[in-house]
């Protein structure tokens, strides 16, 4: 079953509140929410006191996706805050066992992102204690960015060495997600799409949420 994750970082930023319920009532499965610390990105978005004011607003899921140097430092207080999923960078982890088991301490979903231009090889020892792989299909620090098509093959990789081994591992992807890539990374083989700008920006969410979920 293919899931959707609206990125909170295409929505009115002065009524968050709000925005997630909307999209919630459009039928999103997750709330995608990115948080950028200016160090590992350019960009600077919330903290885990804006998540935990937020909790208070909807039940639905939290994905919270960690854009962050030092991600270790920060699983305790997203993890408090509500949390359902916490997804850190590999390229900023030194210890990423260790911070996948400090995630699962609080019984959480453990997950780890990979930037376009990362290789699976570099998870390949922690995948079994994964809940989800989150492959970026852009550069991450920005919404509303093109598509990167090469990530197609990694994702069709990713797939071949879930389903032959037998993991219970979600692929999401985020990044250029629109009605056509939408197509594109279902056959390759990711079940949870993140979208930001092609649901915050469309006329009808919930036609745009029901239609990113169609082969
Ligand atoms: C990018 C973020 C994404 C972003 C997606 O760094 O991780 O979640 O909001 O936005 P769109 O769907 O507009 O590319
Ligand atoms: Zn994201």
């Amino acid at each position: 079953m293919i899931k959707i994750a609206p990125s909170i970082l295409s929505a009115d930023f002065s009524k968050l509140g709000e925005e997630i319920n909307t999209v919630v009532t459009a039928g999103a499965d997750l709330v995608h929410i990115d948080v950028m610390d200016g160090q590992f990105v350019p960009n600077i978005t919330l903290g885990s006191p804006v998540v935990a004011a937020l909790r208070k607003t909807t039940k639905a899921p939290f994905d919270v996706h960690l854009m962050v140097e030092n991600p270790e430092n920060q699983i305790d207080a997203f993890a408090k805050a509500g949390a359902d999923i916490i997804t850190f960078h590999v390229e900023a982890a030194k210890h990423m066992h260790r911070i996948v088991q400090r995630i699962k301490e609080h019984n959480i979903k453990a997950a780890i992102a990979l930037n376009p231009g990362t290789s699976l090889a570099f998870i390949e020892e922690v995948l079994p204690d994964l809940d989800m792989v989150l492959l970026m299909t852009v550069n991450p620090g920005f919404g509303g960015q093109k598509f990167i098509p090469s990530v197609l093959d990694k994702i069709e990789r990713l797939r071949d060495i879930i389903d032959t081994n037998e993991f219970n591992i979600d692929i999401e992807v985020d990044g250029g997600i629109n009605l056509i890539t939408a197509k594109q990374v279902i056959e390759a083989g990711a079940n949870i799409l993140v979208a930001g700008s092609a649901i915050y920006n469309a006329d009808d969410m919930k036609q745009m949420i029901s239609d990113l979920k169609q082969k």
